[in-house]
């Protein structure tokens, strides 16, 4: 069974109202989704597989911890997954990197894939999947049943803002995987937009309309 973690972090808040003000521009919105990204990733990776090595220090030899196992991979979800993923790698720059594409039809909602490539051996990694929105959860959902299609059965979901009815939507679909979210938001409007949200999450990194 999964576990869904509601980071409520006095940082990780404060930057998210900076990222929700319509005033907040590009340049200063790509910051903060960085750096939002790195502090989730910090909370996200706390059961990291560890094994312990001899270190010698100016003092003594000591046996101490250091990470082990496959190196893990980060899997955005394009485009506005591409705005988390350098925060993410800020902590693990070892990792691989694959691309999952999807855009929401926006009149169904509907998520439609347009593009993946995956890491070699992606089935014995550990998957973080970053996309900084979950509304309905179909792009989530998708994302993921795409990467258990590949064997992956170690997948952490992050986002920055979710709704109500995306993250159950994404918790029945799938319940083994761990969900991170930086702010749970109060329900989705007509459009399918969170409110109060930030808007187009991809618009807003990339600056397009
Ligand atoms: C946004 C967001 C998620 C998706 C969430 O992407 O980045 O991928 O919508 O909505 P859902 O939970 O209802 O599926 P969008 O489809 O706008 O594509 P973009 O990142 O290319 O802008
Ligand atoms: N995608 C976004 O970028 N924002 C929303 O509020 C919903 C979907």
């Amino acid at each position: 069974m999964g576990k869904t973690i509601i980071l409520d972090h006095p940082l990780i808040r404060h930057k998210i109202t900076l990222m929700r003000d319509e005033r907040t521009g590009t340049r200063d919105f790509r910051i903060l989704v960085e750096e939002v990204a790195m502090l989730m990733t910090y909370e996200a990776l706390r059961d990291l597989p560890m094994k312990h090595i001899t270190v010698k220090t100016p003092v003594a030899a000591a046996e101490e911890p250091v990470l082990t196992g496959k190196k893990p991979a980060v899997v955005p979800i394009l485009r506005a997954g591409l705005g988390m993923t350098d925060g993410i790698l800020r902590l693990i720059p070892a990792a691989k990197v694959g691309h999952i594409g999807l855009y929401r039809d926006e009149e169904t909602h509907e998520p439609h894939e347009y593009y993946s490539k995956l890491p070699a051996g992606i089935e014995d990694r550990l998957v973080i999947v970053p996309d900084p929105m979950l509304a309905t959860g179909g792009s989530a959902i998708q994302a993921v049943d795409f990467l258990k299609s590949k064997g992956c059965s170690q997948i952490k979901f992050m986002c920055v803002i979710a709704a109500p009815e995306g993250l159950k939507a994404l918790q029945e679909a799938h319940p083994d995987i761990d969900i991170f979210i930086g702010c749970l938001d109060d329900h989705l409007n007509e459009n399918a937009y969170i409110v109060p949200g930030l808007g187009d999450a991809g618009d807003r990194i990339f600056g397009t309309d």
